[in-house]
């Protein structure tokens, strides 16, 4: 039995074993990408969908994950391009209604209500599309193992039979999965290394706003960005990010300041927000932050207290970036610090200001990636003052920009003195 068995591998290896090829000889499916009518997603994705690509879009339940695929599901049927969207939990007739709500495009547009593997996957080699699509990878089982729909196990194999197949037949994939603010176990996390491009759906289910990020593209930057807005009638691209994210900003408010940041290739204003009172906590002072990094944020209050002679030891710190924004990137290091006095002055920033700058540990301002394109941006959303690192000001060949006047500062110290 066992030299039965050993004998039908060693055949199907030798049927299935493929022939080296010569480098010059191999095809780009680089250069073969299918253009989405999603703006946002091919941004994400790196410019549109590789042939034969697995992604994986994870994001915790209700986001908007079967709405984003529903839609781009529409757009490329209405383009004759054949789609197959399986669903594992949800009913024709729901998928329908969602489908009715955002104004579907009619077009080749199959749909398959359907849980086991094995069955899914031959209606999709009978029905040959061109984009496949499986909502979701916890709610589809392979037959072949016994354990239970969105065990390890199970994920593991659904996602590896649907790269075999979007890997032989060159169709472009997509699946599903849940994920819990934790990260579930048996969620994408366990699938990341499997599959080519990994994007997450984010967005505060009290904020209209989502954000699809990569966090890991074969084919393209990590960094890109793809904003929408939640509405009734579906996902609907945010032309102007940095509007959105400023568009609830009060102009007299004391302890908020814009930044200009880069997510992935673009340019976006975002506002940072200090909140410093006298703590019940002595010894211990509350240190808060939601969408900055924790340890960043307290090396910065250190480098204030040093370089200017603030006490904070009495004060509890909050600080937030409006419209649950994160940021990563140094150069909002300058908003932080300019947020934080403001809010210990009780003096608003003048609303024509926005900043950038990396601070270093002695309380210099560092000079940071693409000062134009962050100017630029500014300049677009109407900011008329902008204070950006020294060094970063005297490489910049034309020092003028039309309508903006532009402060290089050299440390936290005379951008404070600067601003107040
Ligand atoms: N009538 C409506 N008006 C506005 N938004 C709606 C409406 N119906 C649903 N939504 C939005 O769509 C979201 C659900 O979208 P969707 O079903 O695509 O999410 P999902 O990530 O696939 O969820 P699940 O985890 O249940 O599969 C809701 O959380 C809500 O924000
Ligand atoms: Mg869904």
């Amino acid at each position: 039995m066992i030299e039965e068995i050993s004998e039908t591998v060693e055949t199907d290896v030798r049927l299935s074993t493929a022939a080296p090829v010569l480098y010059e000889n191999i095809e780009e499916s680089e250069k073969k990408r299918i253009q989405t009518d999603i703006n946002e997603l091919n941004r994400v994705l790196g410019g549109g969908v590789v042939l034969g690509s697995l992604v994986l879009i994870g994001g915790e339940p209700g986001i908007g994950k079967s709405t984003l695929l529903l839609q781009l599901s529409g757009e490329f049927a209405a383009k004759d391009r054949k789609v197959l969207y399986v669903s594992g939990e949800e009913s024709l007739e729901q998928i329908k209604i969602r489908g009715e709500r955002i104004g579907l495009k009619k077009g080749d547009l199959f749909l398959l209500a359907e849980t086991n593997l094995e069955r899914i996957i031959l209606q999709a080699e009978k029905l040959k599309p061109e984009i496949f699509i499986l909502d979701s990878v916890q709610t589809v089982f392979s037959s072949t193992l016994t354990s239970s729909p969105g065990t390890i196990s199970q994920v593991r194999e659904v996602a590896h039979k649907v790269f075999h197949f979007a890997k032989t037949k060159k169709v472009p994939s997509f699946l599903v999965g849940h994920i819990t603010k934790e990260g579930s176990l048996a969620g994408p996390k366990a699938l990341e290394h499997m599959v080519d491009v990994v994007l997450y759906f984010e967005g505060d289910r009290d904020h209209n706003h989502r954000v699809l990020r990569a966090f890991k593209n074969r084919f393209g930057s990590v960094s890109e960005l793809g904003v929408f807005e939640m509405r009734g009638t579906g996902l609907h691209a945010v032309e102007n990010p940095s509007a959105f994210f400023l568009k609830e900003r009060s102009r007299e408010a004391v302890g908020s300041a814009v930044v200009c940041t880069i997510k992935g290739s673009r340019p976006l204003l975002a506002e940072i927000q200090a909140l410093v009172s006298s703590t019940l906590f002595v010894g211990s002072p509350r240190r808060m932050t939601i969408g900055l990094d924790h340890y960043r944020a307290s090396m910065l209050l250190a480098i204030l207290e040093k370089n200017l002679g603030y006490g904070f030891s009495g004060e509890d710190i909050y600080l937030n970036v409006a419209g649950g924004l994160s940021l990563d990137e140094t150069a909002s290091d300058l908003g932080v610090v300019v947020a934080v006095i403001s809010c210990m002055k009780n003096k608003p920033v003048p609303p024509e200001i926005c900043v950038f700058g990396e601070v270093g540990l002695s309380g210099e301002i560092r000079s940071v990636s693409q000062p134009m394109a962050r100017i630029k941006e500014a300049q677009s959303q109407g900011f008329t003052k902008i204070f950006l690192p020294e060094n970063n000001l005297s490489r910049i060949e034309k020092r003028e920009v039309k309508g903006v006047t532009l402060g290089g500062v050299h440390n936290v110290k005379d951008t404070l003195m600067n601003i107040f």
